[in-house]
């Protein structure tokens, strides 16, 4: 059941959405070599709460943190830890938050410091491969077409594309339907309707597509170390041109000229 939102919803979704932004632009100006990862956790979770959110991942299913820690080969569902970030790694930052009953997912994976010229392509790549899906995401169209203009714009440029994870809807709760894979093929899959809200988030590795999940049930990175990236935006399907509900111009203002 793909639920359409109302203009009232919108307006949650979008100060949810605007919330779940402000607090990846807060974690923006702290991400520097010599922070540990549960530093950069804690300052997301009194941001939310400060400003009236709730942390969705915290206590999801067991999940420890506010913020998913994507460092280097780390693809998705990252623990906060101990691990004290250095000079030339990524890390992503994934954060889902609910405000007034409506949910924003967002995610930015940053450099820190001085990153490898090979390493940054990956991330100005993957970040491109998002605004291209989203360009894509017209009302009528349908989600293979994201899903194909993201697959298309990665491996075109040599990267691969993690099949076992995707984007999807998102509103009362983080995760409804439909399904947003990142690769397929044009034309398939649930037409998108105006009021269709849904979080957008290539992950995209360096080397090949395969994934390992650790231990602890959670932390899935690269079978072969390589980096990966990830960006995400919660958006609002709005004839030919998507409301992008979780800007990254926070962030950008945090970064400055290291914003790319
Ligand atoms: N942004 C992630 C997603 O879209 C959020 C995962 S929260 C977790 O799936 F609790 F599952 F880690
Ligand atoms: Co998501």
């Amino acid at each position: 059941m793909i639920y359409l939102k109302t203009a009232e919803e919108i307006e949650k979704m979008r100060a949810a959405g605007d919330l779940t932004a402000r607090t990846l632009g807060e974690v923006a100006r702290w991400v520097k070599p010599g922070i540990t990862t549960r530093k950069l956790d804690a300052i997301a979770r009194e941001f939310v709460l400060d400003n009236g959110g709730r942390p969705s991942c915290l206590g999801y299913q067991g999940f420890p943190g506010t913020l998913c820690i994507e460092v280097n080969e780390v693809v998705v569902h990252g623990f906060p830890s101990d691990y004290v970030l250095e000079d030339g790694d990524i890390v992503g930052t994934d954060l889902v938050v609910e405000l007034d009953g409506y949910n924003g997912d967002s995610c930015y994976t940053f450099p820190v410091g001085e990153v490898d010229e090979a390493v940054m392509k990956l991330l100005t790549t993957t970040k491109e491969s998002l605004y291209k899906g989203i360009a894509a995401a017209c009302a009528g169209k349908r989600v293979g077409d994201i899903s194909n203009a993201v697959q298309t714009y990665c491996e075109r440029r040599g990267y691969s594309v993690v099949r076992e994870m995707c984007g999807h809807g998102i509103g009362k709760s983080m995760h409804e339907s439909p399904e947003v894979p990142n690769f397929g093929r044009r034309g398939i899959g649930p037409v998108l309707r105006d009021g269709m809200c849904i979080a957008v988030e290539p992950m995209i590795n360096m080397g090949s597509k395969n994934i390992t999940i650790g231990n602890d049930g959670w932390t899935c990175r690269t079978r072969d170390r390589k980096p990966s990236a990830h960006f995400e935006h919660t958006i609002c399907i709005s004839g030919d041109e998507p409301i992008i509900l979780t800007s990254f111009e926070y962030i950008k203002e945090a970064m400055g000229d290291r914003f790319v």
